[in-house]
C-alpha cells in the first residue's frame, strides 16, 4: 500500500463492496458498477470515514485528545468527525456554517445536525455560508483557548491551505478498487465521483496514477465551478504527491470536472439529481443524496441517456454516502413531484 508509512486508526468496513448494478445495467444495455463508499460503517457510512482515519492517525501522533472541525448544517464530514471522536473516546466540538440558505425545519434539525446532537457533541455556529478560511480560523481560535484550558484539540481543516492527510483515503480507495476489478477481469472506460473540498477525488486520481492507471475519474461538481474545482483539486494533488514523496506529476488534461448539475449551487438540489435519486431508489434500492452522490450520480444517468455505452463497456460510480441528509429535503417525495420515466 503506497500509504502505509502514515498513521492512522481503523474507522471503515474496507474492502467496500464493488457491485455491478443488474437492472439499470440491463435497462441501458451496459455494465454499470457502483463501488459501495456508502457502506463504510461508521454512523450511516460514507467517504469521510476513509478520510478521518488519516486525520486522526496524525491527530493521535501529536498526543491529541480532542477534535476540532467545520462544517455546513447538513455536513456529512461533521457527523463522522464526531461519531470517529466518539469511537476513538476523544472529545469533540463541531462549528456549523450557514452554507445553505434553506428555511426549512427539517434541514436544520433532522438528518446530521440530528445525529451530531444525538452524539453529544458541543456545536458552535458560523454566520457567513462562503468563508471557508474564515471558517477554518475560527476553529483555530477556539483550539487556541482550548489549549490554554489544558485540552491538546486537534483542528481537521476543511480549507486548501492546509496539508490534506484525508486524501490518503482516498489514494487506498483506489488501490483497493483496482485490486477487485483486476479480480473481475473488468477494465471500465471511466470512474464517477463527486468533488467538493476535493480530497477524495485529488486523492482517487494519485491513486490511480501511482499505480500507472490512465482510466478517466470524472469529478462531479458540488460547490464550486469546474474552473477552479480544477485548480483546486490540481493543487492537492501536489500537497499529497509531496506529502508521500511521490515522483509523478498530474496535469490539468487528467483533472476532469463536470459542473453541469451543480445549479443552482451547493445544498440545493436540481431536477437532473432528483432524477438520478430517483433511479437509483427505485430500479435498485440504493439511497443517494442530493447534496453529492445525487449530482454525481445525475452524471452517470446523463451518460446513459445519451446511448455513449455499448453493451461490453463498464463504468463505476462511487457513492460516497450522504443519505442521512435526505431527510432535510423532504421535497423529494412532495405529491405534485411527477416520477422519472426510464
Ligand atoms: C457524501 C459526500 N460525498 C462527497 C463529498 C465530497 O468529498 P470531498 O470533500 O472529499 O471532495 C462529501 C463531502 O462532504 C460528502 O459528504
Amino acid at each position: 500500500m503506497l500509504t502505509e508509512s502514515f498513521p492512522r486508526v481503523i474507522l471503515s468496513h474496507t474492502p467496500t463492496p464493488l457491485e455491478r448494478l443488474d437492472n439499470l445495467s440491463a435497462d441501458y444495455q451496459t455494465n454499470i458498477w457502483i463501488k459501495r463508499d456508502d457502506c463504510t460503517g461508521l454512523a450511516f457510512g460514507g467517504n469521510k470515514s476513509r478520510q478521518l482515519e488519516f486525520y486522526i492517525g496524525h491527530a493521535r501522533s501529536l498526543g491529541a485528545d480532542m477534535l476540532l472541525t467545520t462544517g455546513a448544517v447538513q455536513s456529512n464530514h461533521v457527523r463522522m468527525t464526531v461519531a470517529a471522536a466518539r469511537k476513538m473516546d476523544m472529545e469533540v466540538e463541531v462549528q456549523l456554517e450557514h452554507r445553505v440558505d434553506r428555511d426549512q425545519p427539517e434541514y436544520h434539525k433532522s438528518g446530521n445536525p440530528f445525529l451530531v446532537k444525538l452524539m453529544g457533541a458541543k456545536i458552535h455556529y458560523y454566520p457567513l455560508g462562503e468563508d471557508e478560511d474564515g471558517a477554518d480560523q475560527a476553529m483555530v481560535e477556539r483550539a487556541e483557548e482550548l489549549k490554554k484550558a489544558g485540552k491538546q484539540p486537534y483542528v481537521i481543516p476543511l480549507s486548501n491551505a492546509r496539508i490534506p492527510y484525508g486524501a490518503l483515503g482516498y489514494v487506498d480507495a483506489a488501490e483497493e478498487t483496482l485490486k477487485q476489478l483486476e479480480d473481475l477481469g473488468i477494465s471500465p472506460m471511466r470512474f464517477f465521483l463527486p468533488t467538493g473540498s476535493a480530497s477524495t477525488h485529488a486523492g482517487f486520481l494519485l491513486g490511480l496514477v501511482a499505480s500507472s492507471c490512465s482510466i478517466p475519474v470524472q469529478g462531479v461538481c458540488v460547490r464550486r465551478e469546474a474552473v477552479s474545482q480544477q485548480q483546486r483539486v490540481l493543487t492537492k494533488i501536489d500537497s499529497i504527491a509531496e506529502l508521500m514523496s511521490l515522483p509523478m506529476k498530474v496535469v490539468a488534461d487528467q483533472v476532469i470536472c463536470d459542473d453541469r448539475f451543480l445549479a443552482p449551487g451547493y445544498g440545493h438540489s436540481n431536477t437532473a439529481t432528483q432524477n438520478a435519486i430517483e433511479l437509483l431508489a427505485r430500479r435498485e434500492g440504493i439511497l443517494l443524496d442530493p447534496t453529492y452522490s445525487g449530482k454525481a450520480f445525475a452524471a452517470v444517468v446523463d451518460a446513459l441517456l445519451k446511448g455513449d455505452l455499448g453493451h461490453d463497456d463498464h463504468i463505476v460510480f462511487l457513492h460516497t454516502g450522504g443519505t442521512p441528509s435526505l431527510f432535510a429535503y423532504p421535497e423529494l417525495v412532495s405529491d405534485n413531484r411527477e416520477g422519472f420515466q426510464i
